[in-house]
């Protein structure tokens, strides 16, 4: 049994899809407990308590854990108690070189330590920026065909959490990527604009891209969320200490075909903007 944390999110419903296709037992743990999937045993739980994740383990071999939760050291623990044997954990790319003083770097960082301590077997996924986070355009789709967006310089191979969820199932199940660090990307540096185009390709509709000045972005990112994420997103696109360009090796390496596109994403994905 493999228990897959997050999972009916981004990344954890495609970790639960690869692993059913693979034969494997899923036990699907989140606080709404209904995945995408009725294939996967439901499991409510929060991964800020120890309890609640202790709860979730009976028979578990494996579990694929998000970062950045409270108590992590606590929770690996009860999961070393429980016969747990590998921790994949998702980590993230700004994590070599990284500065502690990012707060973003720092809650990833701190999540690799607490799983290094564990004595648990585990591999670590550093993936670049997700295409889901093309996701946050839905509300702009909706109203109109102008997509504002922050750090229009900024070129991400992004990722499809498809791939995420391919690597992370081949190192819960596959031998060989015990103490591994992955690095992972998608096969092409694209800029916010080129996304919005090929979006807009997909969709059939001519879309516009209008990229947010510095103060914009920072005025509408600090009513989302805590000033230090904000500040550490700043030191990534703006003070350019993250750079999420490079093309990596490893999906092809590890699943035997290249990562997928942008397009490819966008067209799985077109559903949830129309
Ligand atoms: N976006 C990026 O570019 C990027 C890059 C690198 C790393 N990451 C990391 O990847 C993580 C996952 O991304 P995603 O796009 O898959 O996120 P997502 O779609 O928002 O999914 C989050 C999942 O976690 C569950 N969850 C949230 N709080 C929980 C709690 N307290 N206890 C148990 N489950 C909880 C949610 O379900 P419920 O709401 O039902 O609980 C959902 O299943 C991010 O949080 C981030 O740390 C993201």
């Amino acid at each position: 049994m493999f228990l897959v944390t997050g999972a009916t999110g981004n990344v954890g419903s495609e970790v639960v899809s690869h692993l059913l296709q693979q034969g494997a037992p899923v036990r699907a743990f989140s606080r709404s407990g209904r995945p995408r999937t009725d294939s996967a045993e439901p499991f409510a739980g929060d991964l800020n308590a120890p309890s609640s994740v202790a709860a979730a383990l009976d028979g578990v071999r494996g579990i694929f854990l998000l970062p950045g939760y409270q108590r992590l050291p606590e929770t690996l623990a009860r999961c070393a108690e429980a016969g747990v044997e590998r921790v994949v954990l998702l980590s993230s790319s700004s994590i070599p070189g990284g500065e502690r003083t990012n707060a973003v770097t720092r809650y990833m960082m701190e999540s690799e330590e607490a799983v290094r301590a564990s004595g648990l077997a585990w591999t670590f996924l550093r993936p670049c920026a997700f295409a889901s986070n093309a996701l946050q355009w839905k509300d702009q789709l909706a109203a109109g065909d102008v997509i504002r967006a922050p750090f229009p310089h900024v070129r991400q191979a992004t990722l499809d959490p498809y791939d995420i969820g391919a690597v992370a199932a081949l190192a819960l199940t596959s031998p060989g990527h015990e103490g591994r660090a992955y690095a992972l990307s998608g096969p092409e540096p694209l800029l916010p604009e080129e996304r919005v185009r090929i979006l807009g390709e997909v969709l059939g509709r001519k879309l516009v891209f209008a990229g947010q000045t510095d103060e914009e972005a920072r005025a509408e990112m600090s009513a989302q969320m805590p000033a230090q994420y904000v500040a550490a997103f700043f030191r990534f696109y703006v003070d350019g200490t993250l750079d999420e360009s490079p093309v990596r090796p490893a999906v092809e390496q590890l699943t035997g075909r290249p990562p997928r596109t942008f397009r490819t994403w966008a067209t799985e994905h077109a559903g949830a903007f129309r």
